[in-house]
């Protein structure tokens, strides 16, 4: 087959390397890919949020399957345009990917099929947010409704910080549209997991617990980021949570999409919190989150093409899906100075000799004009290895980051022991 994966970072990075292994794939391409991709996959320079493009090359390049992994393209309908066009794709259709695209669709069907979440209103009104805020006390937590590129949160330590929050969200300043309806919600306090899965519509297959660390400094301090590193799967999850977890949010879920119109097809992306009064939903996401993709899907000991097509055919219940019995640690090397701004165009040094030491997925690369790799984005590089046992990953994870070299590199140093 040949087929287009849709993004260029270090999650798909590693859904390209996934899919190399494929006995199934005969050729891959990515839209606009990286440096890294660019060594197994043939690189198409379109935006990946640029539908009628992606759609147009798929249909005259003669693809057989197209994964849509971003949430911007999904949310556009990109998923539907390439069905409409007859072009088997996977991801979760656009009335579907609202359930990260809108968090009061998320919250509302929360609500109604009884899923553990945080309390919570939303309000299009100034007046009627400050008056809750006003009456809730804080801490507190403001959310744009729509995608902010990951910023849309803000938990507030004060009742003016909140009504700040929501002052400029509501105003459109803060993310224009996205959060001229802003979710206000109760403060929860625990451990923060993640759980993908694979779903087909109607059966899900979750992945081994992962779980992200947001902030950009050690011992989680500083701004939040998309993801400074990741592993899996998490100690604190146990069996018996994932259990509980499947049957009072996991499988409510994907069943309350069905029952609404809105079948999931896809990974659904559970980020739970285990708080004092059990697990709870923080939010959903449409799609792999990076960088638990990279640690996830190094684990993975099955044909991803095969789940890939049983979750579009919703025949996931005849796969079978197996996975490593190791651990897996990605550690993530940034640009200096991100999520504020960086430097771009740093020569990197030090890649071949990290790769055999380590897996490590490009996300934010490019090749100079002379064929150096540059970094290229903020998140630069997701250096993943495995170990029998988490420390053994992490320690081997550091391990092959020492190779690696470019001007202001920055990282954290308590991946996998900030918690
Ligand atoms: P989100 O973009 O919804 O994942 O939120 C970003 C981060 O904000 C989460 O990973 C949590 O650490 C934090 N957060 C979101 N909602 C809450 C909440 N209700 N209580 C406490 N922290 C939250
Ligand atoms: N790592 C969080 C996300 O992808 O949303």
């Amino acid at each position: 087959m040949n087929v287009l994966v849709v993004g260029g970072g270090g999650r798909e990075h590693a859904i390209v390397w996934a899919l190399s292994k494929s006995p199934l794939v005969k050729q891959l391409y990515c839209a606009p890919g990286n440096a890294g991709i660019a060594g197994l996959a043939q690189c198409v320079s379109i935006k990946a949020t640029d539908v009628d493009a992606m759609v147009n090359w798929a249909k005259s390049n003669a693809m057989d399957f197209v994964v849509v992994a971003p949430d911007d393209p999904l949310a556009l309908g990109m998923v539907d345009a390439l069905e409409a066009a007859g072009i088997p794709a996977f991801g979760p259709k656009a009335n579907a990917a609202v359930i990260e695209a809108s968090k009061s669709f998320s919250k509302d069907l929360m609500e109604k099929y009884h899923i553990p979440t945080a309390r919570y209103q939303a309000f299009t009104s100034l007046d009627a947010a400050l008056a809750y805020i006003e009456a809730q006390g804080a801490p507190i937590v403001v959310k744009a409704d729509g995608l902010a590129l990951g910023k849309g949160v803000i938990v507030a330590q004060t009742v003016e910080e909140a009504k700040q929050a929501a002052r400029s969200m509501l105003s459109g300043q803060a993310f224009g549209a996205a959060g001229t309806k802003v979710v206000i919600e109760e403060y929860m306090t625990g451990p923060e997991v993640t759980v993908l899965a694979f779903c087909d519509g109607k059966t899900l297959a979750p992945m081994p617990s992962s779980q992200d660390h947001k902030r950009a400094y050690d011992g989680n301090q500083g701004p939040n980021t998309g993801g400074m590193g990741a592993i899996s799967p998490v100690p604190c999850f146990t069996e018996e949570l994932a259990r509980q977890c499947m049957d009072t949010i996991f499988r409510p879920t994907v069943d309350a999409m069905a029952a609404e119109g809105h079948p999931f097809h896809g990974v659904l992306y559970f980020g739970l919190m285990l708080t004092p009064d059990g697990p709870k939903v923080v939010e959903y996401n449409s799609r792999f989150g990076d960088p638990e993709c990279q640690a996830v899907l190094s684990l993975l000991d099955s044909d991803l093409m095969e789940i890939f097509q049983a979750c579009r055919a919703g025949t996931l219940d005849q796969v079978d899906i197996r996975w490593k019995a190791a651990s897996a640690c990605c550690l993530v090397l940034a640009s200096g100075g991100y999520p504020g701004p960086y430097q771009k165009g740093c020569p990197i040094t030090g890649l071949e000799d990290a790769g055999r030491a380590a897996l490590v997925f490009h996300a934010g690369t490019a090749l100079s004009s002379d064929g150096a790799v540059v970094t290229s984005g903020g998140r630069v590089l997701g250096v993943t290895a495995l170990g029998d046992t988490l420390d053994a990953a992490i320690a081997a994870a550091y391990a092959g980051a020492k190779h690696i070299r470019f001007d202001n590199m920055q990282m954290r140093s308590d991946i996998g022991r900030a918690f």
